[in-house]
C-alpha cells in the first residue's frame, strides 16, 4: 500500500485555506483502501511561529477537532500529535547531521525573515531563530520518520518537499537505503486557496476566513471578498477573481461551467457571493455541529489523539532502532 502523510501546524483557528488545501483532500483519501494514512497535528512545528502556551494548546484541540469533524475514519489512518511520537525530535537529529547549511540557507521561510531585516538591522538573523532556520529538518523527520510516498499540501510547501527528498537521498547515500523518496501532491484547483484580499489566504496576512464562523458570520466574511469595481451586466473574467477562485476550490466541474458562463454574462459580485456562501455552508453545516460538540469533549479527542500514537510509535519504534544502528549508535555488547 501507499503510505500518504500530512500535517498541519498548530498556531491559531483553522481556515478555508488549510480545509481545501489540506483537510479535505486528506479525508478523502483516508477512505481509499489502497492507502495508509497518517495525519498529524505539527505542534512542535507550531513553537516557531507561537510563543503562547496557552494558544497552542488550544489550536491543538481546534485543529484535532475539525479533522474528526470532518469525517477522518481514524480506525483506517494513523491520526497523532507529532510530540507523542518521541522518536521524531530523535530522527530530526540524524538527519540535521547529513543536511547541507547551505540547504537552509535557500529556505523560503528563512530568506523571507532575512528580507525583512534588510534595512530594519544591521544583522540579517536578527530575530531568527535557529527553530525557524532548521525548521524543513523537522518536516522532513515527519516525512521520512513514516516513509511516506506521497504528502499533500498547498504549493507553499513544495520546496519542503524537495528538501525532504535531498535530505532522504544524503542519508541513504551515506548510510544504505533506509528512506523513500516523498513525493508532493499538490490539487491544481485548490493550489493556492485566495484570501479576502485576493493574495494567499494566510493567517500572516490577516485575510484568512475561519472555518466554522456561524452562518451569519461566515456570510459577512463572504461578503468581504475583495472584487473590482465592474457592475452588474459588465462582462467579467473568472479569472482575474478571488471569489471565483474561492468557488472554483468547492464547486463540481459542472457548478465551475455554469459559474463561468455567468461571469460572461455578466453577473452581479454580490450575486456571485450569494451562491459561494450557499455552497461553502452546504457543505460545512454537518461538520460544523459535530465540531461543536467536540470542542466541548476534549476528553474525547484526545482518548483519539492516544490511541493514534501508539500505532504510530509500532512503526516509529523500530524504525529508530534500525537507524541508529544504521549511524553506529548501539549497544556495545
Ligand atoms: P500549515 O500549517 O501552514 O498549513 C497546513 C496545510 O494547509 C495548506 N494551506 C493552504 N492550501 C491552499 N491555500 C491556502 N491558502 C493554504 N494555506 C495553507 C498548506 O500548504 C499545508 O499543506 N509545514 C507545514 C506543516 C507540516 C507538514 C509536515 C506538512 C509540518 N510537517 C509534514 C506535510 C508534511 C505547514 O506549516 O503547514
Amino acid at each position: 500500500n501507499k503510505r500518504v502523510l500530512t500535517g498541519i501546524t498548530t498556531t491559531g483557528t483553522p481556515h478555508l485555506g488549510n480545509y481545501v488545501g489540506a483537510i479535505k483532500p486528506a479525508v478523502v483519501a483516508s477512505r481509499d483502501a489502497a492507502t495508509d494514512s497518517f495525519y498529524f497535528l505539527a505542534d512542535y512545528h507550531a513553537l516557531v511561529k507561537c510563543e503562547d502556551p496557552a494558544r497552542v494548546q488550544q489550536s491543538t484541540l481546534e485543529i484535532a477537532a475539525t479533522w474528526l469533524a470532518l469525517g477522518l475514519d481514524t480506525s483506517r489512518s494513523v491520526f497523532y500529535r507529532q510530540s507523542d511520537i518521541t522518536e521524531i525530535p530523535e530522527l530530526t537529529w540524524l538527519l540535521t547531521c547529513v543536511t547541507a547549511k547551505g540547504l537552509m540557507n535557500r529556505a523560503h521561510a528563512y530568506k523571507a525573515a532575512v528580507d525583512d531585516n534588510v534595512g530594519a538591522s544591521d544583522d540579517p538573523d536578527y530575530g531568527i531563530t535557529m527553530g525557524l532556520f532548521c525548521y524543513p529538518v523537522l518536516m522532513a523527520a515527519d516525512i521520512l520518520m513514516f516513509n511516506a510516498n506521497i504528502v499533500p499540501v498547498g504549493k507553499d510547501q513544495i520546496q519542503h518537499l524537495e528538501m525532504a527528498r535531498d535530505i532522504a537521498q544524503r542519508f541513504n547515500h551515506r548510510y544504505g537505503e533506509h528512506f523513500v523518496l516523498p513525493e508532493a501532491q499538490v490539487d491544481e484547483h485548490v493550489a493556492t486557496l485566495p484570501g479576502t484580499d485576493g493574495r494567499k489566504m494566510s493567517k500572516s496576512y490577516d485575510n484568512t476566513i475561519p472555518l466554522w464562523l456561524p452562518e451569519k458570520k461566515l456570510r459577512k466574511a463572504i461578503m468581504k471578498i475583495k472584487t473590482n469595481s465592474q457592475e452588474p451586466g459588465e462582462p467579467k473574467d473568472p479569472d482575474k477573481a478571488a471569489v471565483y477562485s474561492v468557488y472554483a476550490a468547492f464547486a463540481s466541474e459542472r457548478q465551475r461551467g455554469e459559474m463561468r458562463q455567468a461571469f460572461a454574462d455578466g453577473i452581479a459580485w454580490g450575486e456571485v457571493k450569494q451562491q459561494l456562501f450557499q455552497l461553502i455552508n452546504a457543505e460545512l453545516e454537518g461538520p460544523r455541529e459535530r465540531y461543536e460538540a467536540l470542542i466541548n469533549n476534549p476528553h474525547k479527542v484526545e482518548q483519539e489523539l492516544e490511541r493514534g500514537a501508539e500505532k504510530a510509535r509500532e512503526l516509529s519504534r523500530p524504525f529508530i532502532a534500525e537507524l541508529r544502528e544504521a549511524v553506529g549508535i548501539r549497544s556495545l555488547g
